[in-house]
This record gives structure tokens, C-alpha cells and sequence, in this order.
């Protein structure tokens, strides 16, 4: 499975000072050093963490894989399109949440996705769509054009019981298994943590996943390289 490394938050303690540091492009480099297989930025319409240098200066200065997240206003798009990350993740977006909160409404924005998607595609650029682990989600977001889905994994992480936890992983689990049937490649993120991520990896559907807070809050304590690298040992299932 393979890791790819959200670096907002560095920029979320950036902008909480308006200074110049913590830099997320370096903090994107060190986690590819360690051996992250991409890195992922959410280029919000408020730009609160990361901001449009920082998309420009990583896609100039990655050398593994830039997913660029984002919702799919026509400003972020023709920033996106004058990019060209390797991958597009679409994602709902709402100015009051702290954080993205669920998956895409495909079928009520079918038509604005299914166009985003051609615009993409005409460039070259893959499309992700952040969706909930749902048969009827995936159907549209095959037949829209999407290139593979990225399952939300929110509900899985945030579930308290072990009934709840289990049933969400089936959810997620049997997702991923109709996405693959279909011929999309499954991805999974938001809400996963060091102790958290093993079933993930155990279901062997998703071809990689994608995290961010839980890194950056444990690289508080332990360092970046470090918290980045005890996520590969699970991840990859070897010591690194
Ligand atoms: N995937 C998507 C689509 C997200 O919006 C986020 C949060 O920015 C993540 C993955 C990473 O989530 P977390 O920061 O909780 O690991």
C-alpha cells in the first residue's frame, strides 16, 4: 500500500503567525526523504493553510507524486489546470468546517463533476473524487469519468464501538472491492491514525492511503522523519 502525506497543517502553524516558517514544502521534501510516496495539499478557496506558492514551488520540487485536493470552483480549477499535479482529489468544501466533512454529493453535482473531470483529463491530469464508501457513489463516479475514488474513511475512524467499527470497516471493505470491479483504484483517507490504519492495510483493496493530521500532531513529539517513518513501518509492513 503506499502512503501519501497531507502537509497542511505545517501550513496551518505558518499562517497562525503570518511568518515565513514552518515551510510545507520542506516538510514535503523530509517526508519524501523517509520515503512517503506523495504528498497532498487542500488549496482552499480561503487559503487558511496552504497557499498558492506552495502548490507552485512543490509541483516544482516533488519528485514522487503531487495530489493537489480541492473543490471544483473555477478558481481553484484554472489554478489546478495551470499546475498540472499528478493527481486531482475533489472534495466537498465549505468555508464554516474545520475540516472536509464527508464525500461528494456526485449525483446532485453530477454534471459540474463530469465537466471538471473532462477539463482534467483534456490536460492529462487524473482524477480522484472524495466520496462515501456507498455501491451507488462509485457507479457515478465511474460513469462521470473519475479515474479512481478515494473512500472517506471519517466515519470508520471516528466510530466508538466495536460494532460500529466493524461495520463501518465492511462498508469500506466491500466499497472498495465493487470499486475495484469496476476498474477504479481505491484509495482511502481522512481520520486515520497509528492505531487506527492496520485493518485498513489488512484489507489489501486500497491501493494507497492518505493522512495528515495524525502525523504532523505526533512529528510535534517525535520529529518529522520519525513520525513519518513509523507510519511506513505499518503501512508497507516492514521496518524501514
Ligand atoms: N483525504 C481527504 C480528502 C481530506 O480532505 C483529508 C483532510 O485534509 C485527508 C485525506 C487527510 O485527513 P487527516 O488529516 O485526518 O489524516
Amino acid at each position: 500500500m503506499k502512503l501519501s502525506i497531507n502537509i497542511d497543517h505545517v501550513a496551518t502553524i505558518r499562517q497562525a503567525r503570518g511568518e515565513k516558517d514552518p515551510d510545507p514544502v520542506v516538510a514535503a521534501l523530509l517526508c519524501e526523504q523517509v520515503g512517503a510516496d506523495g504528498i497532498v495539499c487542500h488549496l482552499r478557496e480561503d487559503r487558511r493553510h496552504i497557499q498558492d506558492r506552495d502548490v507552485f514551488i512543490l509541483r516544482d520540487k516533488l519528485k514522487t507524486k503531487l495530489d493537489l485536493e480541492m473543490g471544483a470552483s473555477e478558481e481553484i480549477i484554472k489554478i489546478a489546470l495551470q499546475v498540472k499535479p499528478d493527481l486531482v482529489t475533489l472534495v466537498p468544501e465549505k468555508r464554516e468546517e474545520l475540516t472536509t466533512e464527508g464525500g461528494l454529493n456526485v449525483e446532485l453535482q453530477r454534471e459540474h463533476l463530469k465537466k471538471t473531470i473532462d477539463r482534467f483529463h483534456e490536460q492529462n491530469i487524473a482524477v480522484s473524487l472524495f466520496i462515501e464508501p456507498n455501491k451507488k457513489v462509485i457507479e457515478i463516479s465511474k460513469l462521470i469519468g473519475s479515474d479512481m475514488v478515494e473512500l472517506h474513511t471519517g466515519i470508520y475512524a471516528n466510530a466508538i464501538t466495536s460494532q460500529d467499527k466493524k461495520n463501518t470497516l465492511s462498508s469500506i471493505s466491500e466499497s472498495a472491492i465493487f470499486a475495484n470491479s469496476l476498474g477504479l483504484r481505491v484509495n482511502a483517507g481522512h481520520g486515520l491514525n497509528y492505531e487506527n490504519i492496520l485493518p485498513i492495510v489488512k484489507l489489501k483493496t486500497i491501493y494507497e492511503v492518505s493522512i495528515g493530521f495524525s502525523i504532523m500532531s505526533r512529528a510535534i513529539f517525535v520529529g518529522l522523519d520519525k513520525a513519518v517513518s513509523e507510519m511506513l513501518t505499518i503501512v508497507k509492513g516492514i521496518k524501514i
